[in-house]
């Protein structure tokens, strides 16, 4: 499988379990997109699928979901669109004229399958995420059956085999009650903020946006000052700003509680927080730091990260 390095961990994850190589392609710092001529020289017979997010979790940038596919229809494999964090976003900015939405879903040719989080900015309960597939055949590879079982025939369709009713009928209840209106109006609100805090963070001497925003993640980094130091000060004034790695780099997630007193508040406190860092050059980390997933935090030595991280995981099942 390949993939963009700034494909989800989630995919990482399933190599690990399912016992799939994967291969990351390191996306243009400019960009912040794997282009689709990186890929064609890692294909081989034995790849299966090339990933493409729309957009990614940590640049928040659409990769070129029309070439990556084309690529892997012309292999015959398949290509994954990771949609977890546009899925309920992008169609509704398509629909409102925003031009950092390019083509993802199965109207590209050789797009087979596409994942949606319906807990992000669909606003339902987490727990329930979809898969769709181009096709029953594809889906079918999700079934397990086993005709022989001492209990009866048994034949389920997803990895989990007990299933909350609630929660599937919490999210069609929530969809049905904001339906595309109430999605497309949460979908524009977001985008005016994004737009200001773009505006914002561009007009911040020493910091840089990551590509284009496509629809409610900004990330932005520094080639003059360290990015990790200005997230601390950011922390230091109230601020719970996602620190990002490889590159270095901090994102900011709008949400419906993005409102316009949070950006004049972020504007205030960003230009703080750069003039802070500015003052003290010598608040640089070392290359070897690293950023942990859904938080602020910053660990100087990441040799140690997977012991620490296994560490806690077993601390929390201890409690
Ligand atoms: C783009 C993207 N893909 C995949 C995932 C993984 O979702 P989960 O946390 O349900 O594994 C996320 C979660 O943040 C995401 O943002």
């Amino acid at each position: 499988m390949i993939a963009p390095n700034t494909a989800h961990a989630a995919f990482e994850k399933a190599a690990q379990y399912f016992g799939i190589r994967l291969i990351h392609v390191p996306v243009d710092v400019v960009t912040g997109k794997a282009s689709a001529q990186d890929m064609i020289r890692l294909i081989t017979p034995n790849t299966i699928a090339l990933v493409a997010s729309a957009p990614c979790f940590s640049l928040g940038v659409m990769d070129d979901v029309e070439s990556i596919a084309a690529l892997a229809a012309e292999h015959g494999i398949g290509c994954h669109v990771d949609c977890c964090l546009g899925s309920f976003l992008l169609p509704q900015l398509a629909k409102l004229g925003r031009t950092a939405v390019s083509p993802f879903d199965f109207s590209v040719p050789g797009v087979t399958s596409i994942s949606c989080d319906s807990h992000k900015y669909g606003f339902t309960p987490k727990g329930g995420s979809i898969i769709m597939y181009r096709g029953t055949a594809l889906r079918q590879y999700q079934y397990f059956v086993s005709t022989e079982w001492s209990g009866g025939i048994y034949a389920t369709p997803t990895l989990l085999g007990s299933r909350p009713g609630a929660l599937i009928a919490a999210t069609w209840a929530t969809m049905i009650t904001l339906g595309q209106d109430g999605y497309r109006q949460a979908a524009g609100q977001i985008a005016l903020m994004v737009d200001r805090l773009c505006d914002i963070i561009e007009h911040t001497e020493d910091l840089f946006i990551f590509g284009k925003p496509a629809s409610s993640v900004v990330a932005f980094g520094s080639s003059t000052l360290n990015v990790y130091a200005i997230n601390d000060e950011m922390s230091h004034r109230g601020w719970h700003l996602n620190a990002l790695q490889n590159p270095a780099a901090v994102h900011i997630a709008c949400t419906m509680l993005t409102t316009e007193s949070t950006i004049e508040k972020f504007m205030e406190d960003i230009a703080e927080s750069v003039a802070a860092v500015r003052a003290q050059p010598m608040l640089s980390l070392g290359a070897g730091t690293a950023a942990i997933y859904g938080t602020n935090a910053v660990l100087p030595d990441k040799s140690i990260i997977e012991d620490v991280a296994k560490g806690y995981i077993d601390l929390l099942y201890k409690l």
